[in-house]
């Protein structure tokens, strides 16, 4: 027996990291790569990112990230984040948001990830309940990681996929975490006041029902695109509605999605002192600080106040210029008579689409029997490249998709609703 042989064992990994689903999102995303790779002309609305060149961030964070490495800020930054930053996103969600946090309340991670992560670590044991819609963001993944169990409901698009008190309700009793997202990642959509109301009596209720030592229901409220919403569409925070729920809520926030810097990493959680100051712990052990020149420029941007409203209002428009584009050319096909629709965007970079295209038989083809199949129809007679719903968690028999327009610029669209069209008239 050689040495090699002698010292060969079987690489045997734990059983979460084992079990741990990889991503359908990046197994698309790899696809559509090796197709823009090949040449092939596809037009990628999957990501949930921006272009730099056609959604730079604010040219003053920028130039305030180099003063702060010329100004050498290079050593780390404190657990939590710098004062100053705290300080400034104090202020910041005040006056966008009108939400009252003081700096021992404001934890500051890199990227909004981390949060999500620690906050599971830091509020569940192995076995408690995680209580979430789907389709959406990664819950799935965190409660995993976290040894939860996941009580997954689907949501509906009478209800804009936004989740509702009365879906809730028959599970609220065995849940220790409501993970819920508004604006929503994958729909675009948020909730309504009533809605979110609905929620917070709920769990109000449920906390009141429970006895003193027992672990009450905790709310983790994902607002990361909050900023980013369109025409009328007024976001709404647990926290504003019903104060009391303040006590259990933790939001989440950043900079990713408003400022287009999902690569600079400033996330930022606001909630109640106890837990904020022990998941800037948790953060720390996992060192998953937001880089400390990054923290510097970003004290600095959030509180040039009217350019950051500058800045907002031309990022929202072009948002909102190339989703209603999107949503326009969606109702016309349908008029046209085309198994096609669109909810009517309300936030974020999201588009939520429907192609009812099962049971059609492209030309020269076999019917398409499932939304995976109207998938790759779709990307490869329109070069349209889509996010299928049951990517984020709903049934495999789903015909919603979602559409980003983070990487898209005007003249695309047409072009792409174009060729789109061109497919589906060969559907028969
Ligand atoms: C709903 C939601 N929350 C959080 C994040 C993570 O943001 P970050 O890039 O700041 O980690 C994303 C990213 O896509 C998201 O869609």
């Amino acid at each position: 027996m050689t040495t090699a042989e002698m010292t060969k064992k079987e690489l045997k990994l734990s059983k979460m990291a084992d079990n741990l689903e990889s991503s359908p999102i990046l197994v698309l995303s790899k696809a559509v790569n090796e197709k823009i790779a090949a040449g092939e002309n596809v037009f990628n609305l999957t990501v949930g990112d921006f272009n730099p060149k056609i959604f730079p961030i604010p040219t003053a964070l920028t130039e305030e990230i180099i003063s702060a490495y010329n100004a050498g800020l290079t050593n780390y930054p404190p657990t939590g984040g710098l004062p100053e930053l705290k300080q400034a996103i104090s202020r910041y969600v005040k006056r966008k948001g009108n939400m009252e946090y003081s700096t021992s309340e404001v934890t500051v991670t890199g990227g909004a990830r981390p949060l999500i992560y620690g906050v599971y670590q830091t509020l569940l044991d192995p076995g408690d309940t995680v209580l979430f819609p789907v389709p959406s963001w990664n819950n799935h993944y965190y409660s995993h990681l976290a040894h939860c169990k996941q009580q997954m409901i689907e949501t509906t698009a009478e209800n804009n996929f936004m989740i509702t008190a009365d879906d809730l309700r028959p599970h609220i009793q065995s849940a220790n975490l409501l993970a819920l997202c508004s604006p929503q990642n994958p729909s675009g959509t948020c909730f309504t006041k009533e809605q979110l109301e609905d929620i917070c009596d709920l769990v109000l209720e449920e906390n009141n029902r429970r006895g003193p030592n027992e672990k009450p229901v905790y709310v983790l409220y994902d607002q990361i695109y909050w900023i980013l919403t369109h025409g009328d569409v007024e976001h709404v925070n647990p926290v504003l509605l019903r104060p009391e729920i303040k006590d259990y809520t933790i939001n989440i926030d950043g900079i990713s999605k408003a400022f287009a810097a999902t690569g600079v990493r400033i996330g930022w959680a606001t909630g109640p002192e106890k837990i904020i100051s022990k998941l800037g712990v948790v953060i720390t052990h996992m060192g998953a600080w937001a880089p400390k020149p990054e923290q510097s420029a970003c004290a600095k941007y959030l509180d040039r106040e009217d350019e950051v409203d500058e800045y907002l209002t031309e990022m929202k428009k072009k948002i909102s210029d190339r989703l209603n584009a999107f949503y326009n050319g969606f109702k016309a096909l349908r008029q046209e008579g085309f198994k096609v629709d669109a909810i009517s965007p309300q936030a974020a970079m999201y588009l939520t689409i429907q192609l009812d295209l099962v049971g059609l038989t492209p030309q020269g083809s076999s019917k398409l029997t499932n939304p995976k199949e109207v998938n790759e129809f779709i990307l490869s007679k329109a070069g349209m490249a889509l996010v299928p719903f049951y990517g984020f968690g709903a049934s495999d028999d789903s015909s919603w998709f979602r559409l980003s327009v983070g990487t898209t610029s005007m003249k695309m669209i047409d072009q792409c609703l174009a060729k789109l069209k061109v497919a589906l008239d060969e559907l028969s």
